[in-house]
């Protein structure tokens, strides 16, 4: 029976990644900083990166789905023997990279860093390492981007937005998420190689929240503003407290392309995501982790 060590395994891309491995019939080893029952098959330890008691000595894969730098720094130090290591960064690596904001080319940077030290790493142990870079993440209704938007247009009955949103997303289900990290867990031609996971559809950031408005009930309307307007608008949300994590890069970016090529992912490991066609239930917590 092969044997998995998952990190970040509570988060929204970690718990359908547990689905799809017990469901394939595989050993696991969950860590989580929080407490959580056993399953058949699955083994949960307790404790921060960096400071997991017993640990198993060696297992088949891992699969980092939680903070890449935290996860590289672990893997640098750890003892343990794996041939296989499978972690997920962001595309925001490429995005946040060239940032007018300093904070947002921090995150780049420490994406960057990461990546860099889970190869050298798995080079020096003579492992196969995989990069995995999803774009904008939904479908557990624990995401920032979408799932808040949902509840502040339930909450507002509107959502606002400024004129001109149109630049180009490809927002990326969890469930297939975990099942490129399984796909590609047992392809060679991906060691040492790093994928963009984008989703099946690529459409404007105007017409990805009319379709997440859409999709609740009763359907709260989309407001386009004027730039001037809308801008005015954030300033009092920010000053406010009702627009944290919103800056001015990221209202300047939902008029840029954010696109990425599926094609070698597709090509590697057969991955596949499917079109952007939401539902309400995908913008709330499911049941178990509420
Ligand atoms: N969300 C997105 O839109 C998005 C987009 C692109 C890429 N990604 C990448 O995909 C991966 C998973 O994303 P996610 O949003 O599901 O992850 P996440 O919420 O950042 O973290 C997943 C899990 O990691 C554990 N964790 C978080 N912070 C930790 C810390 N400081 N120390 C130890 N454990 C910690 C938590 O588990 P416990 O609380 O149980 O310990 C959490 O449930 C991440 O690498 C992320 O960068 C996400």
């Amino acid at each position: 029976m092969r044997h998995a060590l998952v990190f970040g395994a509570s988060g929204q891309i970690g718990r359908p990644l547990l689905a799809v491995l017990q469901r394939e019939g595989w050993r696991v080893t969950a860590v989580s900083r929080s407490e959580h029952p056993d399953e058949p098959g699955l083994h949960w330890l307790r404790g921060e990166l960096g400071a997991v008691p017993d640990l198993p000595a060696r297992v088949d894969v891992i699969f980092s789905c939680g903070p890449l730098d935290r996860f590289a720094q672990w893997y640098a130090e750890a003892d343990i023997e794996v041939a296989r290591v499978i972690a997920f960064g962001s595309t925001s690596v490429e995005v946040k990279r060239g940032s007018a904001d300093a904070a947002e080319r921090g995150v780049a940077q420490r994406l960057r860093q990461g990546e860099e030290t889970v190869f050298a790493t798995a080079e020096k142990r003579g492992a196969g390492a995989t990069l995995l870079r999803p774009t904008l993440v939904y479908g557990a209704g624990r995401d920032a981007t979408l799932t808040r938007i949902a509840s502040l247009a339930r909450r507002w009955g509107r959502f606002p937005l400024p004129r001109g949103a149109n630049g180009l997303r490809q927002p990326v289900h969890v469930d297939d998420l975990a099942m490129a990290a399984f796909a590609c867990s047992g392809v060679a031609t991906t060691h040492g190689r790093a994928y963009a996971l984008p989703g099946g559809e690529t459409l404007t950031y105007r017409d990805m929240v009319a379709r997440v408005l859409a999709s609740l009930s009763p359907p709260p309307q989309l407001v386009e503003l004027p730039s001037p307007l809308f801008n005015l608008a954030l300033l009092v949300a920010q000053m406010t407290g009702r627009a944290t994590g919103l800056g001015e890069a990221a209202v300047r970016r939902m008029r840029s392309d954010l696109v990425f090529d599926v094609t070698p992912a597709k090509q590697d490991f057969g991955y596949d995501p499917r079109p952007f066609r939401p539902r309400a239930n995908m913008f709330e917590p499911r049941a178990d982790e509420a």
